[in-house]
């Protein structure tokens, strides 16, 4: 077999056997196929696609290049739930504690930011002392006792995506149904978890920028994960806002607390339930999506879902004093509001400009090996609809650095929009596929 040869299949839209697919995604790891015929299949399968056999045999050699754990000998159903990225979601933070709290186990292998999304790991990163580096023995005890852990991909974990993901963000590559299937689900399969609710976002924010291309990857991650034995809903929400108030790191763990404490913004609150309660129905704890969310609002006002939150904050490492009281977390030395222009409503946030925004100001990574800072980010006083008059504050920048400041201001300024006619919120959670 030659690999220029298994390119141009490819490249003239041929199916791909398991075998080529073995032989190249091997040879890759093994250091045999160097980066540029990979980039070039990656490239090919961009423009041509790939079969739902194709993607789901994809998804298993990616999957078994590296370690599989083993969640068998943890009692209870181990369901978690990924997003497609994001600007400002910090749903993972808020609904892991949730679900754990309802007597779901959730073992969460979260992401780091990469270009204008947020990532999971980094937000957690920001609690000072956390660590998300564990070992599965680790996990299986933070399941036993906490419930839920939120950790990163370990050296030995499906190295196949971690050096492919690098490989297809510098090669224009990320945009592709299969490619992200493979990616997110060669994932999610080694980390155990008997099922899935994926929140693939849609909108300018978003990977899959219009409804239509949001609905095929659900489709895709569905039938491919059903095809791998796991159980699979995929929910369609909305990504062309920030979600909640805040865009960075530190600030959104801030709001995580909020919300935690019944104080979050509605939208936030309202997809944590959303989306938790599709996870509570799958893992089969409540039997309804109505009795899901009454069990949800239950454990957010009773102090539950919070002193989950605690636990696993303290058992990963990191200085609970700073989640009692976050004005004890990193700050930004520089701040700088942004003032409305114009009176009228808030028409739109745009979160694909915010989130690049926020990456200036430090909160992301514009290449993969930056470092984020914790205390940077954008804090908005406003949201879509609601109303402003010339010379209010719409949001607060933070930045530690001057000169990022004078760059992100302008960026975010364009990224918001005022309106002369009365605007509505709009709805987050647009669409469930499959699920209950
Ligand atoms: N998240 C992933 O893990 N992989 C992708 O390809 C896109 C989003």
């Amino acid at each position: 077999m030659r690999a220029v040869d298994i390119i141009m299949k490819k490249r003239e839209g041929e199916r791909l056997g398991r075998d080529e697919l073995v032989f190249f995604v091997n040879g890759y790891l093994a250091g045999e196929i160097p980066d540029y015929q990979m980039s070039a299949l990656l490239m090919a399968v961009y423009f041509r696609g790939m079969s739902p056999e194709e993607t789901a045999s994809l998804t298993r050699i990616m999957r078994d290049s590296g370690e599989v754990i083993d969640l068998s000998a943890v009692r209870g159903t181990k369901i978690d739930k990924h997003s497609t990225g994001g600007v400002g979601d910090k749903v993972s933070l808020v609904l892991a504690p949730l679900a754990a709290s309802c007597g779901l186990k959730v073992p969460m292998m979260a992401g780091r930011g990469l270009g204008h999304t947020g990532g999971t790991l980094d937000k957690c990163s920001s609690i000072p002392g956390f660590s998300v580096r564990m070992q599965p023995e680790r996990l299986k005890k933070a399941l036993a006792e906490v419930g839920y852990a939120i950790i990163g991909q370990s050296e030995d974990m499906v190295p196949a995506d971690r050096l492919m993901y690098a490989l297809r963000d510098v090669t224009a590559t990320v945009e592709s149904v299969p490619l992200i299937t493979a990616s997110i689900l060669s994932k999610k399969c080694a980390e155990g978890s008997d099922g899935f609710v994926f929140d693939v976002k849609t909108g300018s924010g978003a990977f899959m920028k219009t409804m239509e291309e949001a609905e095929i990857l659900a489709g895709s991650l569905c039938e491919t994960g059903r095809g791998l034995g796991k159980k699979v809903t995929a929910v369609i929400t909305d990504m062309d806002e920030p979600l909640g108030y805040t865009v960075g790191n530190f600030c959104e763990v801030r709001e995580t607390c909020e919300c935690l404490q019944g104080r979050g913004p509605d939208d936030v609150t309202e997809l944590a339930i959303g989306l938790t309660s599709h996870m509570l129905v799958m893992g089969g704890v409540c039997s309804s999506l109505e009795e899901a969310e009454a069990r949800c609002r239950e454990k957010l006002e009773n102090g539950a879902a919070w002193a989950a939150f605690l636990k696993h904050v303290a058992f990963q490492g990191g200085d609970v004093r700073v989640i009692e009281d976050p004005e004890k977390g990193p700050a930004a030395v520089y701040s700088r509001p942004l003032l409305c222009p114009d009176e009228g409503y808030i028409g739109r946030i745009d979160a694909y400009k915010t989130g690049l925004a926020a990456c200036m100001l430090g909160a992301g990574r514009l290449k993969k090996d930056d470092d984020v800072d914790p205390a940077c980010g954008i804090v908005f006083r406003k949201k879509r609809g609601d109303t402003v008059s010339k010379g209010e504050e719409i949001a607060m920048l933070m930045s530690n650095s001057e000169a990022a400041m004078k760059e992100a201001g302008p960026l975010l300024s364009a990224a918001v929009t005022v309106s002369k006619d009365p605007v509505s919120a709009g709805m987050r959670m647009l669409k469930v596929i499959g699920g209950a």
